[in-house]
């Protein structure tokens, strides 16, 4: 058996985005800024993904611009939104994606802002009262801080940061790639200035994404070039991309219901069956459902011999997940995040993530494996 439970780095394409995509990639290869025919149709194809994506999050399509990624997302918003802007104080939490640390730390290390860390609890809550206090000893602020930690989780309360954010004045750029089609994001109600989205978390292809940018707010391009997105976003655009991102983020919404209570469920089943069979074992971040992330569960295995071997061991076990972030596993750099609720070092972290595609069977063979492996059985 061969499990895929690290849905959380990047999750397998929708056959019906694969035949979509297909579709665009055999019949419409024409250049989406060309004028004649084949320019048209593609450009048609992309302005109607751009629609389908704005209808289905409750704004207009004049705030979506694509991207090539999440991470391309952020650093839009992010340096945007602070140099054109003239801000010179920026607010994240210590949990947030290197999208969004490294973009901020950069930024401060050049001497473009200050930045301040709100304070995180031990399970990555945001500490509002300490949030307000930043916002009210600064001038105009940047704030930038994730709706769920793609690690343990722990969901922010956008509706609570964006009220702070509007009684202060500040910009509010919020990191929703780990929710995107996995919540409703009315961006009618919302107050977030940026949200982002990568279509490679819900089923949708690699090396796309878009970036939400409320009509509150002005910025200039991130990527100059040609007059792609409105003069906004330079280079030709990834069609097949965008038409699978779209397709999607439709699938999505159209069974988010039934999705969330499966994955849900098969995550409560997971927590309760690791529960009863290993003395000792706990979960970083929040478990509440009304607090966490469905799709993922951070686990702190007991301290065991060759706990480092943990991640390596399921691998040969045929278990595919991840340690921290899987966007730095490959390199020996703990995570910054579990260093940052003060989780124990000496425990064993594995964040299992799941999809629609997840099944009770695959809970089943994982807790199995886990358990041969854990030193109860030794
Ligand atoms: C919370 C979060 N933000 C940003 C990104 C980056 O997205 P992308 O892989 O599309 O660059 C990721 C990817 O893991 C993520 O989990």
């Amino acid at each position: 058996m061969r499990v895929y439970f690290d849905n959380a780095a990047t999750t397998p394409l929708d056959p019906e985005v694969l035949k979509e995509m297909y579709k665009v990639m055999e019949n419409h290869y024409g250049n989406p800024s060309s004028i004649h025919a084949h320019g048209r149709e593609a450009r048609t194809l992309i302005e109607r993904a751009r629609k389908t994506i704005a209808g289905l999050l409750h704004t207009s399509p004049a705030e979506i611009f694509f991207t090539s990624s999440g991470t391309e997302a952020d650093n839009t918003a992010i340096r945007c939104g602070i140099v054109d802007h003239n801000i010179t104080h920026a607010i994240t939490s210590p949990i947030e994606h290197h999208a969004v640390l490294h973009t901020l730390e950069a930024m401060e290390k050049s001497g473009v802002i200050k930045l301040s860390f709100v304070n995180v609890d031990s399970k990555g809550n945001v500490d509002y009262d300490h949030l307000e206090t930043l916002l009210k000893n600064n001038e105009r602020s940047f704030v930038s801080i994730m709706h769920a930690n793609n690690e343990i989780g722990t969901l922010s309360d956008m509706i609570r940061i964006g009220d702070l954010c509007e009684a202060y004045n500040a910009i509010y750029h919020c990191d929703t790639v780990q929710t995107m089609g996995h919540y409703q994001h009315d961006l009618s109600k919302l107050k977030a200035h940026f949200l982002v989205c990568a279509g490679h978390k819900l089923h949708g292809p690699k090396g796309v994404g878009f970036l939400h940018v409320n009509h509150r707010i002005k910025i200039k391009p991130f990527i100059y070039g040609g007059a792609q997105e409105r003069n906004m976003r330079g280079g030709t655009e990834n069609i097949y991309g965008i038409v699978g991102m779209a397709k999607a983020l439709e699938l999505a919404y159209a069974e988010m219901e039934q999705h969330r209570k499966h994955i849900q469920d098969l995550k409560t089943y997971m927590m309760g069956k690791l529960t009863d069979q290993i003395p000792g074992v706990s979960f970083n971040g929040e478990t509440d459902p009304e607090k966490s992330l469905y799709t993922v569960l951070n686990v702190a295995f007991p301290e065991m011999e060759m706990g480092d071997m943990l991640l390596f061991n399921l691998d040969i076990a045929g278990i595919s997940a991840s340690g921290g972030s899987a966007c730095s596993s490959g390199t020996d750099i703990g995570s910054h995040v579990l260093t940052a609720i003060g989780a124990s070092s000496s425990k064993p972290s594995v964040r299992f993530s799941f999809s629609k595609y997840s099944t009770k069977e695959e809970v089943d063979y994982v807790v199995a494996k886990v358990r041969e492996l854990c030193p109860v059985n030794a």
